[in-house]
This record gives C-alpha cells, sequence and structure tokens, in this order.
C-alpha cells in the first residue's frame, strides 16, 4: 500500500487534475519514506506543509470544474474535500514533543488510503460531466 502510486486505472478523464493525483500521490509516498526513515521533524513539517499547500489547490482546482460543468454532487464533494484537509491540517499542528512518528506514520497511510479510495470512488463519478473536448472518440 505504501508505495502505491497513480496508474491508469485511476484516471478521471481530465489530465490537469490526472496531473494533480499523481503528484500527490508521489507526495504521499516522499512523506511515508521520509516517516520511516525517521526525518527530522523539520523535514516532516515541510513535507507535510506542501501536500497541504497542494491539496488546497487541486481541490480548489478540481471544484472549480465541477461547478463550471454543473455537476450535481458538487456540495457533498466539497464535504469530502474539506474533511480530507482538516484532517491534513491536524497532522501538521501535531507539533508536540512526544515520539509520535509511528502514530504520525499510520495517519498519513490512512489518508494516503483515503485519497485513492477518493479518486477511485467519488472522483470517478464526475468523469461523465467532464468528458473532455479532444480525445472523443479519437482512437485510431
Ligand atoms: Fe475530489
Amino acid at each position: 500500500m505504501q508505495d502505491v502510486a497513480w496508474d491508469k486505472s485511476m484516471s478521471v478523464g481530465v489530465e490537469v487534475l490526472d496531473d494533480d493525483h499523481r503528484k500527490l500521490l508521489d507526495m504521499f509516498n516522499g512523506l511515508l519514506k521520509a516517516g520511516i526513515a525517521e526525518k527530522d521533524r523539520a523535514s516532516l513539517s515541510g513535507l507535510l506543509g506542501g501536500l497541504r499547500e497542494y491539496t488546497t489547490v487541486h481541490f480548489a482546482r478540481e471544484e472549480m470544474l465541477m461547478e463550471q460543468q454543473g455537476y450535481p454532487g458538487l456540495d457533498t464533494h466539497r464535504a469530502a474535500h474539506r474533511y480530507f484537509i482538516d484532517e491534513v491540517q491536524k497532522l501538521c499542528l501535531d507539533d508536540d514533543d512526544s515520539n509520535e512518528m509511528m502514530l504520525r506514520i499510520d495517519l498519513i497511510l490512512l489518508l494516503k488510503e483515503w485519497f485513492i479510495e477518493h479518486i477511485q470512488s467519488v472522483d470517478k463519478q464526475y468523469s461523465p460531466f467532464m468528458a473532455e473536448d479532444t480525445g472523443n472518440g479519437a482512437t485510431h
């Protein structure tokens, strides 16, 4: 699970969003590697901060596209995004000195699983509403 990266089975049919998902999964993998290698707290905080920022950028992009297409499930989808950002934020704030690195890694793994599940079940529901102009029936 730890090294699961983006693959075509996760495609939502919108290249820019697929690119975001790929990048976020890579960021999760980098974070897990750093956590397991017991990198110092500053490095992990930097990586977590980067994940939080890119997640925010990505969700805003995804929500804007759903809105543009009049996607009917937008409100529920937006709520799922808020939940995820709150969880990442909690992880960023969890900065006490106790040795909770393993707990932190478990939480990062759980968030990564949540994210993959979100792509595969929730994100894919908007695919039919956001079919890109190019590529429709453009097989050789
Ligand atoms: Fe989403």
